[in-house]
């Protein structure tokens, strides 16, 4: 056990000791450490502004770099890794990094508020040679905000950082801090220690086993479980709640695996959805563009699947993918395991049938047959970035043209996401060459009686469901059954970020 919190910052070892959880990389950053480079724009990781480095190390014991909205993070939950901050990018001799430099001569910055963000943002593609072609930069930029310069100068300034070759100094001083971070990243893999800090008001502990996850569980049945904290950082920045104990799932490493079998893909809580998104391109290639458009970059990167799910949002959008796709929860409490359908687990508006301190531990997806594919469509305002109005996923098999069997999962039409039974019960032995027919539509209206709000009103949601149907028809119907065409008018799925292996630190490259 140890209660001070060790990571590297800027490749330098802090040790951080009488801290309440709760305080942000962010206001730890500027307010402690005095690095104003690090700005805060909105607090609640929808600009950029505050975006770091954090270096991590994957599944496979490679090295990986992360863009992270720092206003969201608790300090906590970096114990073991490494930051990187807009003031260490500077090469040893003043000279500007490449990123940097790109941004000053392709005139990418007016006010300069959002600028260490975006070189930040850059940074991570760069790291993971991912800033290649525009797509990429896109997706590497889609979590930050720029008032006055307008996005083709930046991206333009992403590829040409791309295109630079470093000189022998440069590329030697990468690969040292390189294997400084590596080194360090491994050494705090090896260290099993319990991260336990407890304040007067409030405690936090990182397991990093499933069986001292279970005895806190048992002792601290009423504690928070704390994932990527994409939603419970704004409880804290926005809401200004005081979260008296969190159990952080993020440094358990039975929780951060994707395991298959002939017939599953079970993910565990502390996958993020950057990881899924890589790893299960290809099981669902049908989710591409909801992953792709779920937050940002730097949201994908924190955020988890398994939290997505926990908060029950009616508009979470891996929830109503997941109900098509027929999924299962392993929930955890205290050591005791049990299945439960997705489906069962909505119970009504914030309610989920879970009792308290038990946790999912996995969510259990079954894998696609020969004659079965899954098309999901996310409605909202802008393409990144945004919550969805209306989110329709199905699941179908089709034997020929007919449609032998279908599961639909709708978000933003119910109290919690759901599926579309009676639709459901319509289509099967549907025709998928013939137009929806009129009593697919009544039972939609059925199933769903949707809310107005800010996002959309009821009528719009209920029209936009139709016409989703439509569309997934006659996406089916010249798909021959088995995988989706990837529509034209969306781009193809980033790249997944280059991890780099201590063999190439070693070989140079
Ligand atoms: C800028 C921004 C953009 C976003 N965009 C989207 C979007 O496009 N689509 C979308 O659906 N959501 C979006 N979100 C919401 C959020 O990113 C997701 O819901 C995310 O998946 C939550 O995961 P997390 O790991 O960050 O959860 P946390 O914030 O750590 O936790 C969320 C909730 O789940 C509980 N929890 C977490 N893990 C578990 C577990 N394993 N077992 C039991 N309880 C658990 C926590 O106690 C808490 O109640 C966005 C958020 C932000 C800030
Ligand atoms: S300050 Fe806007 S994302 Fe962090
Ligand atoms: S340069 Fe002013 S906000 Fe981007």
């Amino acid at each position: 056990m140890r209660s001070e919190i060790r990571f590297l910052l800027n490749g330098e070892e802090q040790s951080v000791k009488a801290i309440n959880p709760d305080t942000t990389l962010l206001n730890w950053l500027r307010l402690i450490k005095m690095l104003t480079g690090t700005k805060e724009g909105c607090g609640e990781g929808d600009c950029g502004a505050c975006t770091v480095v954090v270096a991590d190390l994957n599944q496979s014991g490679q090295l990986i770099y992360k863009a992270v909205n720092a206003c969201i993070l608790f300090l906590p939950m970096l114990d073991g890794l490494s930051i990187t901050t807009v003031e260490a990018l500077r090469r040893s001799d003043g000279a500007l990094h490449p990123v940097q430099a790109a941004i000053v001569e392709g005139h990418g910055a007016q006010c300069g508020f959002c600028t260490p963000g975006f070189v930040m943002s850059l940074y991570a593609g760069y790291e993971n040679s991912m800033a290649d072609n525009r797509h990429n930069i896109q997706q590497i930029l889609s979590g930050n905000l720029c008032r006055c310069t307008g996005y083709g100068a930046l991206i333009d300034a992403g590829l040409s950082a791309a295109r630079h070759c470093p000189s022998a100094s440069e590329h030697e001083a990468d690969l040292s801090r390189r294997k400084i971070e590596y080194e360090y990243l491994q050494r705090a893999q090896d260290d099993k220690a319990m991260l336990s800090i407890e304040t007067s008001e409030q405690a936090f502990y990182a397991p990093r086993e499933l069986s001292e996850l279970a005895s806190l569980t048992r002792k601290y049945p009423d504690a928070t479980f704390l994932a990527g904290a994409t939603d419970i950082g704004l409880w804290v920045t926005k809401q200004h709640r005081q979260i008296n104990r969190f159990i952080y799932l993020g440094r358990v490493n039975a929780l951060k695996t994707i395991s298959r079998t002939d017939d599953r893909v079970t993910v565990g809580a502390a996958v993020t959805h950057a990881e899924a998104m890589a790893a299960l391109a290809t099981d669902f290639e049908g989710l591409a563009e909801v992953w792709q458009r779920f937050g940002s970059a730097q949201v994908r990167y924190s955020g988890t699947v398994a939290g997505n799910i926990a908060n029950g949002s009616p508009i979470g959008d891996m929830s109503p993918c997941f109900l098509a796709l027929g999924a299962e929860l392993t929930l955890n409490h205290a050591g005791k395991r049990r299945q439960l359908a997705l489906d069962a687990f909505f119970i009504s508006y914030g309610k989920q049938d879970r009792k308290q301190g038990e946790f999912i531990e996995a969510i259990r997806l079954p894998r696609l047959g020969s004659k079965e594919a899954v098309h999901a469509y996310k409605i909202s305002k802008r393409f990144d970035q945004d919550i969805s109005a209306v989110l329709m996923a199905v699941w179908i098999r089709r034997d020929g043209q007919l449609i032998s069997d279908i599961r639909i999962g709708f978000g933003g039409m119910a109290a919690t996401p759901a599926r579309a039974y009676r639709l459901e019960q319509v289509l099967k032995g549907h025709d998928v060459e013939q137009p929806l027919p009129d009593a697919a539509v009544s039972a939609l209206a059925e199933d769903f009686q949707p809310i107005s709000d800010m996002r959309a009103s009821s009528a719009y949601r209920l029209l936009v469901a139709e016409n989703l149907l439509r569309k997934m028809l006659i996406e089916v119907s010249q798909d021959n059954g088995v995988k989706r065409l990837y529509p034209s008018s969306l781009p193809p799925a980033p790249d997944v970020p280059k991890a780099i292996t201590m063999t190439m630190i070693e070989a140079g490259e």
